[in-house]
């Protein structure tokens, strides 16, 4: 294990969550996973589940001193990951006081537990729904406030979290753009857009472009986020100790949906003509990240094209596929 690296990693069993311990564990650094499967599935740990420096606890991080009772067990603790999260704007529509008390009120109380225990970091998973319905682009990390209009609880709890660890001048914020990759859940009707285009690309159906297709997003592939996590944690080959503040996490360059359904029809060889449908309400025009402030302080740039990302999560899809289709 590496000296003294040990993590605790919140939302282990999600999507980015499961990527991010399995790049822990290939670095020997010691993870303890917690997770509730909320919005998780057990099959996302499949290739950590038996490792030896993993341990999994079936938790919610709304358990109070949460971040001490893993300590208790594992005294070498020093780093925490925190993903778990209401991760659907939709339902923290629906569930504005739960957002908050999980997306907010617990992840305040699980930062204070690590900071109080003098813990190396905290890392908190923020999302580009803290700009709400800032339209400067591209988005730099100073432009929310308290007058920023937030579009839904969810970017409303994550802005407040990011901006509490901010003040506090000790552990960090990543905001998240429009991350896309293997084992991202393509099944719910709110599942990310790229998830969708090759579930149906895949099954030969109609790709539904919601509006005129022209609005643009900042799409980063799973593998980049995971480098991210490390380079702000102090776990890069080279590379700073861990650093404080709040940093986007984008590639810096966006793409439209129209133009993302014509490359998923391309690689998925998916011949169906789109269907256009309404505008989906409450969407953001574009979306693009102002990357300068990581790639300053930790090096830190996107490394994998669209189009390689979309290639490794096509053929991601396709497996999953037989594995369904063959028992
Ligand atoms: C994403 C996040 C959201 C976050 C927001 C911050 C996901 C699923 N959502 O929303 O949590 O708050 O960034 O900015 O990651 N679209 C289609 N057809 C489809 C599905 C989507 O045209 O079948 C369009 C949408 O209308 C939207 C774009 O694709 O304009 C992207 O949609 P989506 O992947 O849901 O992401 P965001 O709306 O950016």
């Amino acid at each position: 294990m590496r000296q003294g690296a040990f993590a605790l990693v919140t939302g282990c069993a999600g999507f980015v969550g499961s990527h991010l311990t399995q790049a822990l564990l290939d670095r020997e650094v010691g993870v303890a996973g917690v997770d509730n499967f909320f919005s998780g599935f057990p099959h996302n740990m499949e290739g950590f589940r038996k490792n030896p420096l993993f341990t999994f606890y079936e938790k919610s991080v709304t358990q109070k001193g949460l971040v001490r009772w893993i300590k208790d067990r594992h005294l070498d603790l020093t780093l925490v990951f925190h993903l778990a999260a209401i991760v659907s704007v939709p339902y923290s529509v629906e569930h504005p006081l739960e957002t908050m008390e999980v997306n907010h009120r617990a992840s305040v109380s699980l930062y204070e537990e690590a900071r109080e225990l003098g813990l190396k970091t905290f890392v908190f998973a923020g999302s580009a729904a803290e700009y709400g319905e800032l339209d400067r682009l591209p988005l730099k990390e100073s432009y929310p406030d308290e007058d920023t209009r937030h579009l839904s609880p969810y970017g409303l709890a994550k802005f407040l979290t990011s901006t509490h660890i901010e003040k506090r001048g000790w552990g960090t914020a990543l905001r998240f753009f429009n991350i896309f990759g293997p084992r991202q859940d393509p099944k719910s009707p709110y599942s990310g857009v790229i998830s969708r285009f090759i579930d149906l690309g895949i099954a030969g159906k109609p790709l539904t472009i919601f509006g005129d297709g022209l609005q643009t997003r900042d799409f980063i592939y799973v593998r980049d986020v995971v480098r991210a996590y490390l380079s702000v944690a102090g776990l890069a080959e080279s590379g700073p100790e861990p650093i404080a503040g709040v940093f986007n996490v984008g590639t810096g360059h966006s793409t439209s949906i129209l133009n993302l359904a014509i490359t998923t029809s391309e690689l998925t060889g998916n011949t169906e003509p789109f269907r256009f449908g309404p505008e989906r309400q409450g969407d953001i025009r574009h979306s693009l990240a102002d990357v300068s402030k990581i790639a300053a302080a930790t090096g830190f740039t996107a490394q994998v094209s669209l189009k390689d990302g979309l290639r490794e999560t096509i053929a991601w899809s396709r497996a999953q596929a037989r594995q369904v289709h063959e028992p």
